[in-house]
C-alpha cells in the first residue's frame, strides 16, 4: 500500500493534489467528478474582507499553451462566503484552504480576523499576495519584500497555518520567499500567473476587459518548476505548494521532485475537473513503479 497523504509543514493533507485558487467555483460544483474528500484540499477564489466587484468582462481567454485572465478577484467577502459557501463544500467531506486578498494591510488583517472562528476544516489560509490583475489599485504586494512580510504580519489572527502565495514576475521571488517566512508564513505557494497581454487577431484590441492579465497553463510550468528549484535552494527548510501548468502526474511529480511537498490543479480544471482524480492517483500508482513508500518520497527526489 503507497501512502498518498502528505503534509505541508503542520497540515496534513490526504493527497498531494488541491484545486488552484480561482479555478474551482466554490468548490462544492467539483463533487460529481471526484470525491473532494480524497483530495488534499479545495483552495478557495480569493476573498477580501469585503464584496468584489472585479473587472470588466471578457475575465478569461484561452491561448497557446495556456490561458489568460483578469478576473479582477471578483467575490463576495469572507462572511458571506463563511455562512453561505463553506457549509456546502464542507459537507462534500473537503479540507480547505482559504484564500484571502486586499488592497491593504488592514484588508489582509480584517480577512484574517474574519476566519478566526472557521470550522477546523479550513485547514490553512493561502494570503494571496500576487495577483497580476490590480495594477494601479495596489500593485504587486509580493514585489516588495518589507510589504509583503507586513502583510504576513498582519494575518496571524486567522490561527491556523498561513501559506504566501507568491509572484514569478520578479527576480527577487527568493527575498521575497525569505522575508514573508520569518514574518510567519508556515509554507510558499509558487507561483501565481505571469503578466501578459493578448490581442483578438481581427480587432486588434485586447481580448480581455481589463487589457492585460495573467498567464497560466501548460506554457508556465518550467517557470514554476525553475520557481520552486530556487526557493528550495534558498530555504530548504519552508515547506513548498508547487503550482502552475500542472496537467499530469509527470507535471505535479516535477514539481514535487524539485521540492514541492504537494500541488495545485488550475487551468487545466477548465477541460476537465477529473483531472484531479487523474493526478492523485497517477501519484499513488507511480509511486509503487518507481518503488517508494509514499507520495510525499517525490519531494526532492531531482538529480539537480
Ligand atoms: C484574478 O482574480 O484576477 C486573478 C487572481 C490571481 O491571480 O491571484
Amino acid at each position: 500500500m503507497i501512502d498518498p497523504s502528505v503534509t505541508v509543514g503542520s497540515v496534513r493533507l490526504r493527497s498531494a493534489v488541491m484545486t488552484a485558487s480561482g479555478t474551482a467555483g466554490y468548490g462544492s460544483e467539483f463533487a460529481p467528478y471526484v470525491d473532494l474528500a480524497t483530495i488534499g484540499a479545495v483552495v478557495t477564489k480569493s476573498l477580501a474582507p469585503y464584496d468584489w466587484p472585479g473587472n470588466p468582462a471578457p475575465r478569461l481567454h484561452p491561448v497557446h499553451s495556456g490561458m489568460m485572465n483578469s478576473v479582477g478577484l471578483q467575490g463576495p467577502g469572507v462572511d458571506a462566503w463563511l455562512t453561505r459557501a463553506l457549509p456546502g463544500l464542507l459537507d462534500t467531506g473537503a479540507d480547505v484552504v482559504c484564500s484571502i486578498w486586499g488592497r491593504s494591510v488592514e484588508d489582509y488583517r480584517r480577512a484574517a480576523e474574519m476566519l478566526s472562528d472557521a470550522p477546523n476544516s479550513v485547514v490553512a489560509v493561502e494570503v494571496n499576495l500576487s495577483c497580476p490583475n490590480l495594477e494601479g489599485r495596489g500593485g504587486i504586494f509580493a514585489h516588495d519584500a518589507d510589504l509583503s512580510a507586513e502583510v504576513l504580519a498582519a494575518t496571524e489572527a486567522c490561527g491556523r497555518p498561513r501559506w504566501a502565495k507568491l509572484s514569478p514576475n520578479t527576480d527577487r521571488i527568493a527575498e521575497v520567499a525569505r522575508a514573508v517566512t520569518q514574518a510567519g508564513a508556515e509554507a510558499l505557494t509558487l507561483v501565481n500567473t505571469l503578466l501578459g497581454l493578448a490581442l483578438d487577431p481581427e480587432t486588434l484590441r485586447p481580448t480581455l476587459g481589463n487589457g492585460g492579465g495573467g498567464l497560466s497553463g501548460p506554457a508556465i510550468h518550467p517557470i514554476a518548476v525553475r520557481a520552486v528549484a530556487d526557493v528550495r535552494n534558498a530555504l530548504p527548510d519552508t515547506p513548498i505548494v508547487g503550482v502552475g501548468g500542472v496537467a499530469t502526474t509527470a507535471d505535479a511529480i516535477e514539481l514535487m521532485a524539485v521540492g514541492a511537498s504537494a500541488v495545485q490543479i488550475g487551468t487545466a480544471l477548465f477541460a476537465d475537473p477529473r483531472v484531479l482524480a487523474r493526478v492523485r492517483d497517477g501519484l499513488v500508482t507511480e509511486a509503487a513503479r518507481r518503488g517508494l513508500g509514499s507520495v510525499a518520497e517525490f519531494t526532492g527526489l531531482a538529480a539537480l
